[in-house]
């Protein structure tokens, strides 16, 4: 994260520094009127912002032992209260739900949801509450997840063939492969094929040309995403911070052109064959029902591949990261997989409720490993009141989820993964029980999170069913480094490196495609 940034003209150097002075004494007044919550000291106009080390939640989570569970951090003069215990996060997404569930919009998220026209960056209102009610009613319905559990079904036998290619090849038996490589591809496809009907990799992993500006496209918005500078968090120096606007115009004009593309391929198939299940067909059917305008249409989209790509990825490596550092708990996975599932058949979803230990995995996994630790951030539209401090409107607000679901006042032993927790006591993950919220709770809950969890059982089942995974030749279960990459995603900072046995009859390791044409 490069945060300094040469000032663009230094003749305004006093301009800013009086301006800075004024701001200061306006903080000093607010803070001696108004009760914030305690936390490190700020510096003038910088705030916190150079004290934060780069995997925030890790040092949120260190400033919580210092300053306690609701800690002040100012980037800039911005305040951002973060939450580290479940009694506040209930305060905060139960008690206060609707006052603090606004998002607050970097620059480049609001060039990119052109201002919150989409859902994950939009405030909470009218607009928010509209395109909330399709998504839950139309896009993430029971019956839309079960039409599209065919693509899941197949994308994951998809991703056992590569494995199996990549470990049977002859000089390849017994080496360490990057399980990551293999876990991107199912949920490039998946995501792909159920937001726009789009297989963009064919069944050889190669990718066609709409493929290669699809993927251009996410990777130069993350590029984008990941520029933090002053000026994002200090408004009147934004001046001083012009934004490349050329290259967002571009990267937004590129963006929707391919989309275009795709929503007129759909219209037409649309008009000589009926609607089919994706989440473009949905809403291109929706749209005058719900007066949709091509902004709320992309934007719904694209949010899909933003928030449903990754992080599935990450829950899955981290899981077979906790899986392969214990043994015991692999063993009893496949012992429960064989007894369900036998070793002439593959696993699918409906054997989900015949799988609980895997359940219990995937909840522990979520536990200990939240792939966005500090959830989104969630801004105040209104003065409130968190355990007795003020939170004045306009600061940002962050639960770590992370560090709540390692709290040794909540759970035994946290840092040990023993998924027997959840077979002990049938804790919910989706947003009722605050000891454990890596989808979020209250109104901007996660709407994914059964598709997240399905797609993460399915593709642990399978990897599981299938393989037996060991650590490389000379690497102990310590050795494995299990620290995280900063960002707003918790990606292992070294991507997981394992070996795969094959241990199912060999016809079962492959891969019939599902065709496109039958309405999937
Ligand atoms: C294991 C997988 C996933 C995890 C852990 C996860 C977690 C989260 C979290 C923590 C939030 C923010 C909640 C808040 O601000 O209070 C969120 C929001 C969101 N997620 Fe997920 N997610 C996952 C998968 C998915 C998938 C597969 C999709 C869609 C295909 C998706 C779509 C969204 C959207 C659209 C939002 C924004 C909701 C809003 O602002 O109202 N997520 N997710």
């Amino acid at each position: 994260m490069d945060l300094a940034l040469p000032l663009a003209d230094p003749t305004l150097l006093p301009i800013a520094v009086a301006v800075a002075a004024a701001l200061l004494s306006l903080l000093l007044y607010l803070r001696w009127r108004v009760r914030l919550p305690p936390g490190p000291r700020p510096w003038p106009v910088v705030g916190n912002l150079y004290d934060i080390k780069p995997v925030r939640f890790r040092c949120f989570s260190e400033w919580a032992q210092t300053y306690g569970p609701i800690v002040s951090v100012w980037f800039g003069t911005t305040l951002n209260v973060v939450v580290s215990s479940a009694e506040l996060a209930r305060e905060v997404l139960k008690e206060n739900d609707q006052q603090l569930a606004d998002r607050p919009r970097t620059r480049s998220a609001a060039r990119f949801s052109r201002d919150g026209k989409d859902l994950i960056w939009a405030d909470y209102g009218p607009h928010y509450v509209k395109v909330r009610k399709l998504c839950n009613l139309e896009l993430f319905s029971p019956k839309r997840l079960e039409a599209l559990r065919p693509i899941r079904e197949d994308e994951v036998t998809a991703m056992v063939e590569s494995i199996f290619r990549a470990c049977t090849v002859p000089d390849k038996t017994g080496k360490a492969l990057v399980l990551k490589s293999h876990l991107a591809g199912v949920a490039f496809n998946n995501i792909t094929r159920l937001a726009f009907g789009k297989r963009f990799l064919n069944s050889k992993g190669e990718i066609d040309e709409q493929g290669l500006e699809f993927k251009a496209i996410v990777a130069n918005g993350l590029k984008f995403g990941a520029s933090l500078s002053l000026g994002e968090y200090v408004p009147w120096l934004r001046w001083m911070f012009p934004l490349d606007e050329d290259a967002y115009e571009k990267h937004n004009a590129r963006r929707d052109r391919l989309t275009k593309i795709i929503v007129e391929e759909h219209t037409q198939a649309r008009n000589k064959s009926g609607a089919k299940q994706h989440f473009v067909d949905a809403l291109l059917t929706l749209k005058d029902q719900y007066d949709l305008s091509d902004d709320n249409i992309f934007g719904l989209l694209w949010d899909m591949i933003t928030a449903g790509m990754d992080t599935t990825v990450i829950s899955v490596e981290w899981a077979m990261s906790e899986i392969v550092k214990n043994p015991r708990v692999q063993e009893k996975i496949q012992e429960e997989l064989d007894r369900v599932i036998g070793y002439d058949r593959v696993m699918t979803e409906a054997d989900f409720s015949n799988l609980p230990y895997l359940q219990c995995v995937v909840k522990e996994s979520l536990r200990l490993h939240p792939p966005t630790p500090l959830m989104l951030p969630h801004k105040a539209s209104a003065n409130v009141k968190i355990g007795g401090y003020d939170i004045p409107k306009g600061s940002n607000v962050h639960i770590n989820v992370w560090a709540i679901a390692r709290d040794p006042t909540l759970w035994k032993n946290p840092l040990e993964f023993r998924p027997e927790r959840f077979e002990e006591e049938d804790i919910d993950i989706k947003g009722h029980d605050f000891r454990i919220l890596p989808f979020g709770a209250g109104r901007r809950i996660c709407p994914g999170a059964q598709l997240g969890i399905n797609l993460v059982a399915s593709m642990l089942g399978h990897l599981l069913h299938h393989f037996t995974w060991t650590l490389p030749e000379g690497v102990k279960p310590e050795d494995v480094d299990m620290s995280e990459n900063p960002g707003m995603v918790a990606f292992m900072h070294t991507p997981l490196q394992v070996v795969a046995t094959p241990r199912l009859p060999s016809h079962l390791y492959k891969h019939v495609p599902v065709e496109m044409n039958f309405g999937f």
